[in-house]
């Protein structure tokens, strides 16, 4: 796996300040007490920047040990933090959150079938009014990450995947060459 391999840092995924999807959080979710998860959240400072900003319910979801453990070092023993160690496909939540974000896992879930799952999960654990973020790989970005397969995506093809969904009216733009979108689930 890349955090083996390369550390925190060394994916092509990676970036140094996760202003996009911070820009995101500030716009759909102002209240401290917001239950946030980010999943496939990885080595991301995406936690530690939510911390910082005062949020105190932040879970971080990830199928690789090592990542979530590098992480979980830089930030110590913190109550506002949950640390998940489960994989997204076979994952089953006991509890709803406001906010799910995805930063580069979507795009690994190549089968439909592995996508109707996942789009299953957020609709049953995004709580009424509750926002998505999600981010993969644009088409001109590359086809593979962390050496495997992607599927790749324009933003308003992230945006039809729950086309019943209001469209929440943040800037779209782009960041390593992933197409970032959020939405709203229905209230
Ligand atoms: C490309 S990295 C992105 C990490 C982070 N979101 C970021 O933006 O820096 C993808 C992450 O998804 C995790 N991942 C891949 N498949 C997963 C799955 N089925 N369940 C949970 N995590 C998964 C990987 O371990 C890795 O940490």
């Amino acid at each position: 796996m890349a955090y083996e391999e390369r550390g925190q840092d060394g994916g092509s995924w990676f970036q140094a300040e996760p202003a996009f999807s911070l820009e995101f959080f500030n716009s759909v979710s102002a209240e401290a007490d917001a239950s946030i998860i980010d999943v496939g959240g990885g080595a991301s400072l995406l936690v530690d920047r939510l911390v910082e900003q005062g949020r105190r319910n932040v879970a971080v979801l990830d199928v690789s040990n090592k990542a979530l453990g590098l992480a979980a070092k830089r930030l110590g023993t913190n109550p506002a933090v949950t640390w998940l160690h489960q994989n997204l496909t076979t994952w089953s939540p006991e509890r709803t959150f406001d906010v799910w974000h995805d930063r580069a896992v979507f795009h690994f879930l190549v089968e439909p079938n592995q996508r109707e799952t996942y789009l299953n999960l957020v609709r049953s654990c995004l709580s009424p009014g509750g926002a998505l973020v999600m981010a993969a790989f644009d088409i001109d970005g590359p086809h593979h990450c962390s050496g495997l397969p992607i599927s790749r995506y324009r933003p308003d093809e992230l945006a039809e995947l729950l086309p019943n969904w209001p469209s929440y009216s943040a800037p779209t733009s782009q960041c390593n060459r992933l197409a970032e979108r959020s939405r709203c689930s229905p209230r």
